[in-house]
């Protein structure tokens, strides 16, 4: 019998090895969404690309399978296994970096993590968010302001972050006050903002599913650097989603989730001096950091 012409081999409808993504992709219908039919034939080569290169046996696939499934059971209205996942893979990281390219000197985006809580009490500058009294108290104060560092008055800064045991409010309810360490301010006429806290702590992102398991499986520790949220929004400004770390946590270069940027990294100096802590409202030292927020303008294009 005569074999067929290379031109009748390279377009078989038939399942080989060698071809195996180019025989599945052909399947895709003209019809489809075109961003679906782009997104699922890159997916189909990477993966196929990938299983040549692992060659996993039958067991260790049906293992892949079962930690997938895992993943999605243990997914419910307050756990995203699958987030979690992308935050320790550091695609979450890579996906907001793709989309929040912005002018240099603005300050960059970083993880949002699943604690932030919308519609969160609204306070004067000033007010303290520690609601637990635990903790070593803190001072954050500074401005908002654009890239020419004009003030932006108005501004809304929500800040969150855990208490001195690791912890988020939403993570311990009935255990922590309500609110406890979140708050939203609103920067002054010349962009001013200020506030009381406490010094944040690392803390382990929830290590009790299938992603913490895989974590130690491959011999990470599932600890973030300690950090204070925030998400800074104005009208005509592109809204940042961002953190503030302490400089001096052993977990800044191995943060599980890949959120430190060094320009995130703040000063917090340390105060001892009782004058200076009774005229901010506290009666021991106390740590105080400035930190300035710099806003672009939407839609501004890149320098
Ligand atoms: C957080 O910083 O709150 C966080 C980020 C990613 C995963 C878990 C927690
Ligand atoms: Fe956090």
């Amino acid at each position: 019998m005569q074999s067929a012409s290379p031109a009748v081999q390279s377009t078989s409808p038939y399942f080989d090895e060698a071809r195996s993504a180019e025989v599945v992709n052909a399947r895709m219908s003209a019809d489809a969404n075109p961003r679906l039919s782009q997104v699922m034939s890159v997916l189909v080569r990477h993966l196929h690309a990938a299983i040549k290169e692992i060659e996993p046996t039958h067991e260790e696939w049906f293992t892949a399978i079962r930690f997938l499934t895992e993943t999605g059971q243990m997914c419910t209205d307050w756990r995203q296994e699958y987030i979690l996942l992308s935050d320790i893979l550091g695609v979450s990281m890579l996906v907001d970096a793709i989309n929040h390219r912005r002018p240099s000197g603005a300050t960059p985006n970083t993880i949002l993590g699943p604690f932030y809580v919308a519609n969160a009490p609204e306070y004067s500058n000033g007010t303290n968010i520690c609601l637990d009294g635990k903790g070593e108290p803190m001072v954050v104060e500074g401005r908002v302001t654009d890239i020419e560092g004009n003030p932006i008055p108005n501004a809304k800064l929500e800040v969150w972050q855990t208490n001195d045991d690791g912890f988020y409010d939403v993570q311990q309810k009935g255990i922590q006050p309500d609110s406890n360490l979140r708050g939203v301010f609103t920067s002054d006429a010349e962009g001013r903002y200020w506030f009381k806290s406490v010094k944040p702590r690392h803390y382990p992102i929830p290590s009790d599913g299938p992603v913490g398991k895989l974590l130690g499986a491959m011999g990470r520790h599932p600890n973030r650097a300690a950090h204070l949220h925030f998400i800074v929004t104005a009208p005509g400004f592109d809204p940042i989603i961002t953190h503030i770390f302490t400089p001096d946590c052993p977990y800044l270069p191995e943060d599980a989730v890949f959120g430190v940027k060094r320009e995130l990294i703040a000063e917090f100096n340390q105060i001892d001096d009782p004058h200076a802590a009774k005229r901010v409202g506290f009666s021991s030292p106390f740590w105080s950091v400035s930190w300035d927020f710099t806003l672009a303008t939407s839609g501004k294009p890149l320098r």
